[in-house]
């Protein structure tokens, strides 16, 4: 039997209208914030993500999804989602239409992984990002959107770490502080991490080795190197998710796993998901649009992971019912196996959940059907007592719920179900038509 690859996995049928929940949350949410979608390639070139996302780091190192494709070009399946927005809003010159764009997109990102409880090779995410702001104002609404989602989403065990990750002018000198502390733990640190020493050592502070995060403890933090514009930057932000009551707390060690981020930075953080405990990331990356041959144009964003949010409120929640059959018709007699297709159809394109039975079985097995499929009526087609059209019985529809009977009759010529009729009384009983 052929089986998912591992670390990638179905989303059945069971679990989908939750996932379709919280991306109709989302869509909704971002589009009354100005939000607009905008749907991009699984794959991209391979320097897209290693000049954007950073060579040193895990991702670009050790997790893409790279090959050759048969002309040789290297190609990869693209671990997020950030780097092609931007390459999409520099390719199709959205800066001069306007420089201000709020963007939003969902679908699959590649992360070749060890695949451990919330974290798969395949997963999912919800991403916004905005261009062309770089006042505060912007981090603290993506901020509040986000808690306001997720409280939405009925999720209220959150917690949100925020930092800054200062600027091109006060990052060197964090660096420098930083590779001289590193110099001072020589020998007690793992390999990578003596490796990243002086290539990127702002990487070495999200190392999960626990000698490294021991010896790491009393390492420099970016907000002792702030400069002053960054400071103000981040004490603007963190008054304005003061005032508008969203709950925050200044994480130090917050780095993210991108390269990309300037300023302010952050995660929505869970204890409900073990070691994979972020739900959201995202931050500023004020300098990745000229990096990648366009304009000078700030920009902040985030991902929520998908995959992780449906994972906590499986947990923490009553399962999303799907939508229930509205109707299931019953056709007793060869006779009434064409009305029930036709009736169904056509009521389906109505806007009712409906469905029915072609297999002959009599009233007792479909009415034991119909109870399966949790139909809130049902509609008895009863035409046995005759292959003459004009002597059928007629139509009965019954709500399972009350037992409340109604018989219809069939309409001349050619007698069929008074759909009219049926569509008044289900919609009549608030029967969702959308
Ligand atoms: P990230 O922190 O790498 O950021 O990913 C964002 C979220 O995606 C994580 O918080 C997590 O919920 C989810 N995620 C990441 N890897 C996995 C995995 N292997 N399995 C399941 N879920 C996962 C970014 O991707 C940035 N592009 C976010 C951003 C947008 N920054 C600015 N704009």
């Amino acid at each position: 039997m052929i089986q998912t690859i591992r670390g990638f996995r179905d989303i059945l049928p069971g679990d989908t209208p939750l996932w379709q929940a919280i991306e109709q949350t989302a869509s909704r949410l971002f589009e009354d914030f100005g939000f607009k979608e905008i749907r991009l390639p699984l794959i991209e070139q391979t320097e897209l993500f290693a000049r954007s996302i950073g060579e040193v780091t895990d991702i670009v190192e050790k997790e893409m999804y790279t090959f050759p494709d048969r002309k040789g070009e290297n190609i990869t399946l693209r671990p997020e989602a950030t780097a092609s927005v931007v390459r999409s809003y520099i390719q199709h010159k959205m800066y001069a239409a306007d420089p201000i764009q709020r963007l939003y997109t969902m679908g699959p990102m590649f992360r070749r992984e060890r695949p451990q409880k919330g974290r798969y090779r395949q997963f999912y995410q919800i991403n916004a990002e905005v261009f062309g702001i770089a006042a505060p104002h912007i981090d603290g609404e993506l901020i509040l959107m986000l808690n306001e989602l997720f409280g939405r989403l009925g999720l209220t065990d959150l917690t949100t770490h925020l930092n800054s990750l200062g600027c091109p002018e006060c990052r060197p000198l964090f660096h420098r502080a930083l590779t001289e502390f590193l110099r001072s733990k020589h020998g007690g640190l793992c390999s990578d991490c003596t490796r990243r020493m002086d290539k990127n050592p702002l990487r070495t502070l999200d190392c999960k080795v626990p000698g490294c995060r021991e010896a790491m403890l009393d390492a420099p933090t970016t907000l002792d190197h702030l400069c002053s514009e960054c400071s103000d930057h981040f004490d603007k932000v963190k008054e304005i998710l003061t005032r508008q009551e969203v709950d925050f707390q200044v994480d130090k060690t917050l780095v993210r796993g991108l390269d990309y981020y300037s300023r302010t930075a952050f995660e929505v953080q869970t204890t409900a998901l073990g070691a994979q405990s972020a739900v959201a990331g995202g931050g500023r990356y004020d300098a990745l649009v000229r990096e990648l041959d366009g304009p000078e144009v700030p920009a902040i964003g985030f991902a929520i992971g998908l995959d992780r949010l449906a994972g906590v409120m499986e947990q923490l929640q009553e399962p999303v019912k799907t939508r229930e059959l509205d109707l299931f018709v019953i056709p007793l007699g060869p006779g009434a196996l064409d009305q029930a297709y036709y009736c169904c159809s056509r009521l389906n394109l109505a806007g009712i959940r409906c469905d029915t039975d072609y297999s002959g079985k009599s009233l007792k097995g479909l009415m034991k059907r119909a109870d399966k499929l949790n139909a809130g009526h049902v509609l008895i087609l009863d035409m046995r007592k005759s292959d003459n059209k004009e002597s059928a019985t007629g139509a009965v529809l019954r709500n399972m719920k009350t037992r409340e009977q109604t018989t219809l009759s069939m309409q001349a010529p050619d007698m069929q179900v008074p759909y009219d009729e049926i569509i008044k009384i289900l919609t009549d009983k608030g029967m969702p038509r959308d």
